[in-house]
This record gives structure tokens, C-alpha cells and sequence, in this order.
């Protein structure tokens, strides 16, 4: 358990994802990644400039979590962030291979998603395709 990839949308359930990846992380002296992936908007109505501003204040939101999060104090050796643009899943996954994860950490459920399904589609997804192990926590 050396390299931990976190998926993490901004949601409760991936907070919680990213407390108990940190606790592993402490155990095992692992490092740690948190990945934040910015979706597509794939909203045909929108103007060009709209999809700007909101990917660009999504971005902003994005960085402003991911700051506070490594600013946040905690025990782990080593600790990166990333943020990507694009389809979650793809982006999370592709970020995995890359840099040879041991686990992915994800939440059950993120932002968006009906509670009544079991997984939320991204983390359905990742489960699905990923070469190594998936740890979905739960809220
Ligand atoms: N954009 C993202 N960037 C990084 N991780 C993400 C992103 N979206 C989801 N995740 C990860 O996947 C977990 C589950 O979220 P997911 O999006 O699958 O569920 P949902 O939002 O409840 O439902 P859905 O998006 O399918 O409507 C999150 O807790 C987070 O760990
Ligand atoms: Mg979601």
C-alpha cells in the first residue's frame, strides 16, 4: 500500500473518503494523491462564454478546497493534489495507471446522486475499470 489515489468531488461522502485514506496512509507510510476532477459540461444550450464562467469558477472553487486541504495539518509523508478537466471516471482512472496506485479511495456517493443507489456513477465506474484495488467508503 505505498501510492493512495483519492477521488475527491468536494462532497461529504469524499471527505470521508479522504479522513480514512489519511488513516491508512499514516499506518502503511504511504503517500498520497487527491485527485479533483472539473466535468465537462456537455449542456449544448450554453454560450460559450457561460461554459468559461462556470468552468472557471469551478476551478477556482476547486483550487480554494484543495489548498485548505493541504494546508489542513496531518501526518502523512507525502501528500500531492491534482486537478484535471474532463470526465471524472476517465481522468480519476487514467490518473491511477499513471502514477501505479496501490488503491483508489472513493466515496459511495458525491454531489449529485440519488441516495437510493448504492454507488454514484463515478465510483460505479471506477470500480468497474480499475487495474487495481477500489476502496469505497461509505456515508
Ligand atoms: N469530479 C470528481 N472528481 C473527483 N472525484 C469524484 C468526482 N465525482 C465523483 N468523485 C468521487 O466519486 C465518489 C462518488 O461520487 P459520484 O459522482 O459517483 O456519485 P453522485 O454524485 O452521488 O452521483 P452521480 O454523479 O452519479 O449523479 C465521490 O465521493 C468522489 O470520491
Ligand atoms: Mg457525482
Amino acid at each position: 500500500m505505498k501510492r493512495i489515489l483519492v477521488a475527491h468531488d468536494g462532497s461529504k461522502a469524499s471527505e470521508k473518503a479522504l479522513k480514512k485514506a489519511l488513516a491508512i496512509a499514516e499506518t502503511f507510510d504511504s503517500s498520497v494523491t487527491i485527485i479533483s476532477v472539473i466535468p465537462e459540461l456537455y449542456l449544448t444550450e450554453l454560450m460559450e462564454m457561460d461554459r468559461t464562467r462556470i468552468v472557471d469558477t469551478l476551478t477556482e472553487e476547486t483550487k480554494r478546497m484543495m489548498e485548505k486541504i493541504r494546508k489542513a495539518p496531518k501526518k502523512v509523508k507525502s501528500l500531492k493534489t491534482l486537478i484535471r478537466q474532463g470526465n471524472p471516471a476517465e481522468e480519476i482512472l487514467e490518473a491511477a495507471a499513471k502514477m501505479k496506485a496501490d488503491v483508489i479511495v472513493t466515496g459511495s456517493h458525491g454531489r449529485h446522486g440519488a441516495q437510493r443507489f448504492l454507488l454514484g456513477s463515478v465510483s460505479s465506474k471506477v470500480v468497474d475499470h480499475a487495474e487495481c484495488d477500489v476502496l469505497v467508503v461509505k456515508k
